[in-house]
This record gives C-alpha cells, structure tokens and sequence, in this order.
C-alpha cells in the first residue's frame, strides 16, 4: 500500500508538473540565496474561446481575500508615512531611503557600479537589469536556436535579421540593455528596432494646432535616433488607442525602413499611481484598458513563434486573469515572473508569452472590436465570462498568487521593520549591508554571464562611429 502511495505521489507530481512549473530555483553561492521563479500556465488552444468574449463584471472570491491581506501591509506604510502630516514627505522620502538600502541591485545602477566600469553597459537602472535578466532567460535560448539554424555553408552569409518593437517604452532602457545583450553575446545578429511611447500633447489655445513634445527622453534615445520611433496613427504613441494599435500593424508590415512583423515585442509600464494604498490595491483596475492595448499590440505585431513580454502587477483582478487566458491561448508557452531584479516588495511582474501562434484576421478584428468596447468604468471586467475561464487554469493562478503575495507582505514587513529599527541611523544600515549588497550584486553578473561590451556598440556613445544598428 505504502509503495502504491509513493508511485501514485509520483506519477501525480509528474503530471502536474507537466502542465504547471511552479519552479522556485533557489541559487545559493558564499551563502547567498537568491529565488528565481518560473510559473509556466497551462496551455489550452481552444478555437471557440475566441467566439465567446463578452464583457461582464466579476471578482473571485479567493483573490479578495488576498487583495486585502496585501492591502492590510500597504497600509501599514500609508499609517507610518501619514503620522506626521508636516513631515509627510521627509518620511516618504526616508522610508524609500530605507527600502532602497535593502535592495541589493541598486548597487549596479552607479556610475562605479561594476557593470558601468568593468562590462561597459550603459544607462544602468533598475530597468535596465530587469530586461536584461528577462532577456537572457527567455531571448536567448532563441536566438541561439536562430545561429544554429543558419547554413554551416554560409555562415557570414546570414540575411536574417532580428527585428524587435518596444512600446510604452520611454525614456528606452530596455533598448539600451538588450543592446548590450545583442552586441555582447549575439554580435553576428542582425537587429532592426522600433519604438513608440505616450507623447504628452499640448494643444494651443485656437486647438487646432496640435504640438508635441518628447516625454521622458531622459537618455536622448529619441532624440537621436529619430527613425528607429513611430508614434501610430494619432502620433501620440497610446496603446490604450485603437487606431494606434491597427497602425502598428501596418506599419510593419508595409515594411518601411525594413521593418516586418517583430520577434520580440516588449511593452513595460503602467499608468503612474501614487503610493496612496487606496490607488495601489486597485491597481490591475486602474491599468485594464493599457493591458489588453498592450497584449492587443502583441498580437498585432509579432511573427509566428515569437516572444512577447508585458508588465503586470497584481493578477488579483478578473481582467488580468482574463488577459492572462487568453495569452496562455495565443503562445506555446506562457510564463509570469518576477525577476530576481524586481524590488520585492511592489507587485510588478512579467508575463511571458514565448512561441506566438499568430491569430488570423477573423481573431483580430474580433479582438479589436471587443477592445473597442471596453470601459474603465467596469471596475471587475473580464472579457470572457467567469464560466468559460477554465477553473484549473484559475487554480493556476491562485497558486502564483499565494506565492508571490505572501513574497510581497513579508518583504513589506521587512522594509517597516528596518524603518522602525534605523529610521535615524540610514548611515548605519547601508554600511551594515554594504558587503551583502556588493556579494549578490556579484551573483547576479556571474549568473547572468554578462559580457564586457565594446566601445563602437555602444548607443549613446556619439564620439564614435553610430552605424551599429
Ligand atoms: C516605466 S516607463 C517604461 C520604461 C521603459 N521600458 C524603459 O526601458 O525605459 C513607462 C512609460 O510608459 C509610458 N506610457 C504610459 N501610458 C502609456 C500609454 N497609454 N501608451 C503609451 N505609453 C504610455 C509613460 O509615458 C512612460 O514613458
């Protein structure tokens, strides 16, 4: 009986592992724990999902739950930082102190942060890890496949060409570190980029006389390289926009400059919020319209087999779960991670869809229809109904959010903690977590086997020849 057990646990482990990789790869080197984590989604491809949508209002009872013990910790920060209307801001502004003491990878983001002086990377913020580590575990095991695929005959003879879009992507660290990824490991790789962000406008006072003006050009990325950007249809870049949307695929299909439908689509941020908790617990409500823009664009854009990456937060929401099956419906594979570069304690996450299995024109244009109905003011939308998501594939979601819910509330707690501990001795904590902070820091290069970059590769580096792209 016993043996039958054990086979039985077995066999059942094998099969759920099968359809869902809940993989919690805990690297430890001098000592170091660091938690990379996969969840891969159980893939279902059912042609008549895409005839079912319908826009209806509903919430899982489970994920409430959750949503509050999350915003139970929030609050607890609201409660610390709101003590002291005066000082508000000052406390604001030491409470971030302390959390950013605590957060290794900030150590990477100096100018005498090693990845600077000793790899040659450029621009480095927390952005810029965050896609390169995402790149380097999803990019790359395709890109090597696309070497490998070439003609041994003609080796230096390769006409394909890599061809990625980047949207919501102001002020462009994913372009300069997937630079770095691309010239450093991938040189004999053709890359054509393109990318499109919001552009605040301003309309004069006869209105009719619309002016632009660059938002967040913060690197002069789009500033100098102007034909590498395209604003869509209502030249503003806004995902959320329908007609943006369409003429993204037009664009690259018409093939201007070279371009092709991409295979990579990247499409990071969110609507900005404040720290008020009352704004963050509703965050996946307050960003619905900018997913299902963002995801929609995917579709519109990517090739066969490629891979899209798109930020979320919390998955607690129905129009995130909703987002997250169809998705899971659209590519072989779909990932959500958090990289081990994402400050702990906000809810930001990546889902992956890798191997797009391209949707036919009927698919779209029924998808765009129904983005086109989407309102903000449905609080709990969902574009399916609840019964036509199936359960399993809930239950799927729920335990990534066990899991990375209770990741967040103890990282929050850790974080009030040393605020309560140090909140007049910063000095002291950093100096306290220097060695620490330099030894994960460490790791993370080894383990992302960064590669120093050359001088000519760089593309913000005008002194020298620009013909890299
Ligand atoms: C977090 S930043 C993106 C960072 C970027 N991935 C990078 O690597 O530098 C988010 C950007 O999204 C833009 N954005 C916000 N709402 C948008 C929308 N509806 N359509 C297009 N861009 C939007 C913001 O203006 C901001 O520049």
């Amino acid at each position: 009986m016993y043996l039958i057990n054990v086979l039985y646990y077995i066999l059942y482990k094998i099969n759920i592992n099968k359809k869902i990789k809940l993989k919690i790869n805990n690297i430890k080197i001098n000592n170091i724990k660091i938690n990379n984590i996969k969840i891969m989604y159980y893939h279902k491809l059912d042609k008549n999902t895409f005839n079912n949508y319908s826009i209806t209002e509903f919430q899982y009872s489970k994920f409430i739950k959750l949503k509050d013990e999350l915003n139970k910790a929030r609050q607890q920060i609201n409660d610390i930082i709101n003590k002291n209307v005066d000082n508000k801001y000052k406390i604001q502004s030491l409470f971030d102190k302390i959390s950013m003491s605590l957060y290794a990878f900030d150590n990477l983001c100096t100018k005498n942060g090693i990845l600077v002086s000793k790899y040659g990377a450029e621009m480095v913020t927390n952005t810029w890890l965050k896609i390169y580590e995402l790149g380097n575990i999803f990019l790359s095991p395709f890109l090597e496949n696309k070497i490998q695929k070439r003609n041994p005959k003609y080796p230096k003879k390769d006409d394909y060409i890599f061809r990625s879009l980047h949207v919501v992507e102001a002020p462009g660290t994913f372009i300069i570190a997937l630079n770095h990824l691309l010239k450093t490991k991938f040189s004999s790789i053709n890359w054509n980029w393109t990318a499109s962000t919001y552009l605040e406008s301003t309309n004069d006072e006869n209105q009719n006389n619309k002016k632009t003006e660059y938002f967040d050009d913060t690197y002069g990325i789009m500033h100098y390289f102007p034909n590498n950007w395209y604003y869509g249809a209502n030249h503003n870049g806004d995902v959320t926009n329908i007609e943006n949307l369409i003429s993204f695929r037009h664009f690259m299909l018409n093939g201007v400059g070279d371009r092709d439908l991409v295979d990579l689509y990247t499409a990071d941020g969110g609507i900005p919020i404040t720290d008020d908790c009352n704004e963050y617990g509703n965050i996946d409500i307050i960003n619905q319209k900018l997913y299902f823009g963002k995801v929609l664009c995917g579709f519109l854009t990517l090739k066969e087999g490629g891979i899209m990456i798109v930020k979320t937060f919390d998955h607690l929401e129905a129009c995130v779960v909703s987002i997250l099956y169809l998705i899971s419906c659209c590519f072989k594979e779909t990932y959500v991670t958090k990289p081990q570069t994402s400050k702990p304690a906000n809810s930001e996450c990546y889902v992956v869809g890798v191997g797009y299995e391209s949707l036919n024109r009927q698919q779209l244009n029924d998808l765009i229809e129904i983005f086109d109905k989407i309102n903000i003011k449905n609080q709990h939308m969902s574009i399916f109904k609840k019964e036509d998501i199936p359960r399993n594939f809930v239950n799927e979601i729920k335990k990534w959010n066990n899991y990375i819910v209770v990741e967040q509330i103890n990282a929050i707690t850790k974080n009030m903690k040393k605020y309560n501990k140090y909140y007049n001795s910063l000095d002291e904590l950093t100096e306290k977590y220097e060695k620490k902070r330099n030894q994960i820091c460490e790791v993370w290069v080894h383990e992302m086997k960064i590669k120093k970059m050359d001088d000519k590769y760089k593309l913000l580096n005008f002194n020298k020849d620009k013909d890299v792209i």
